[in-house]
């Protein structure tokens, strides 16, 4: 029996309904795969325990964490309890630092039976390669003056390091795609950062000779995702650009409910972590709607950076099915809670076992 150690976090708001569901999921395909368990330890951290304790994870909470495989996350922030730069860099960010998780992959795909807001969305099916380090969300600037003078400065910081890695980890999944990979750009207005990115992808992309490349601004870029979404195959940006596109792909696709992603550490030192697109959904959290789907997809993402593929393909499989069968979350058009939703995906897989 191979047991794997999880840690999770379910975080604020919804995810602390759509991460416990998830989990049913997550053990039903453990039965499903002879010989594997998993072991699943739960951190209370998010902004209720920063109420208590003073901050968003206990001192040595970070080395408990690096100890496990991977970390399956819900969402972070409630910004009527903790600002929210407080609470996302005491705790999600602080997880993605710490622990290298220097990509963000976001991938979106056209789904059967799920409404998009595009008149035609035909077949896209793309992924976004975010870096995750650095870029925009810098910790440089500071603030001074009040009043009438009042100046904030925010730097943005980029790196050789981690634009080449972040280049190159676009192209590798390019090559085992449909070979095309785009670049988010601003070289037009940024006079430092994008060309200086434009230059490492220029060069990266001579190195992979076979795979199509071409550079958008991000504003253009914007509206080719919901133009001729399907020209698509991967997308590389920065942290800020990624983050922007990536809700622009949730929201063609259908919903930011169904929007997965995983936070990966590519030196294998640290886990990497998964949580879906979306954040706690203060609107919605506690009503028992919000859509599993984002945070179910997540999982099927760890699953397939654990090496079970075939887990991954059948929970995604399932998933399709479900919604095709009607069942789905009022963001989706449909009538079932959060639960129900589970449970239809839980019933399918077992009628496998
Ligand atoms: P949000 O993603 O939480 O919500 C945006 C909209 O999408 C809302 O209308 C919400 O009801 C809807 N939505 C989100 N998840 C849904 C789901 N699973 N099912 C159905 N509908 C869903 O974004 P926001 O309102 O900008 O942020 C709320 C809080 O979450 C803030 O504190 C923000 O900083 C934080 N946040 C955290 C993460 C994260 O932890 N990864 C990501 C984004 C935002
Ligand atoms: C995301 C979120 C976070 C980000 C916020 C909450 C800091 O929007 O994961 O997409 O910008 O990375
Ligand atoms: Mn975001």
């Amino acid at each position: 029996m191979v047991i794997h150690n999880i840690a999770v976090i379910p975080g604020d708001g919804v995810g602390q309904e759509v991460v416990p569901e998830s989990l049913k999921v997550l053990e039903t395909l453990a039965e499903i795969h002879d010989g594997i368990k998993f072991e699943f330890t739960d951190f209370p951290w998010g902004c209720e325990y920063y109420l208590e304790n003073g901050s968003m994870m206990p001192e040595h909470g970070m080395d408990n964490l690096k100890n496990f495989e991977q970390i399956f996350l819900g969402a972070v922030g409630d910004p009527r309890l903790v600002p929210d730069h407080i609470s996302l860099w005491g705790l999600l960010i602080k997880i993605r630092r710490e622990c290298e998780q220097v990509i963000n992959l976001r991938p979106a795909k056209y789904i059967e039976g799920v409404k998009s807001p595009l008149a035609n969305p035909k077949d896209f099916d793309f992924v976004i390669v975010r870096e995750n380090s650095e870029g925009e969300y810098s910790e440089v600037g500071g603030t001074i003056h009040q009043g009438a003078d009042e100046i904030a400065v925010q730097n943005a910081v980029f790196t050789r390091k981690a634009v080449e890695r972040t280049v190159r980890y676009a192209f590798k999944l390019a090559d085992s795609r449909n070979k095309k990979v785009t670049s988010a750009t601003k070289s037009n207005g940024l006079i430092y950062s994008m060309p200086f990115w434009d230059k490492v992808f220029h060069e990266i992309g001579q190195e992979y000779t076979e795979i199509n490349t071409e550079t958008n601004h991000i504003d253009a870029l914007s509206s080719f995702l919901v133009t001729k979404p399907a020209s698509f195959d991967v997308i590389v940006g920065s942290n800020l650009f990624g983050d922007i596109l990536t809700d622009i792909g949730a929201a063609i696709m259908g919903s930011i409910g169904i929007a997965p992603a995983a936070n990966i550490n590519i030196n294998g030192k640290y886990p990497s972590m998964f949580e879906p697109v979306h954040g706690s959904a203060p609107d919605i959290a506690g009503k028992e709607i919000a859509n599993p789907i984002g945070q179910l997809w997540t999982a099927k993402m760890m699953l397939d950076h654990m090496g079970y593929d075939e887990l991954g393909k059948l929970l995604l499989d399932t998933i399709e099915e479900t919604i095709g069968a009607g069942v789905k979350t009022r963001d989706l058009g449909g009538t079932s809670s959060t639960r129900e939703v589970v449970d239809e995906i839980v019933k399918r897989l077992k009628r496998r076992v």
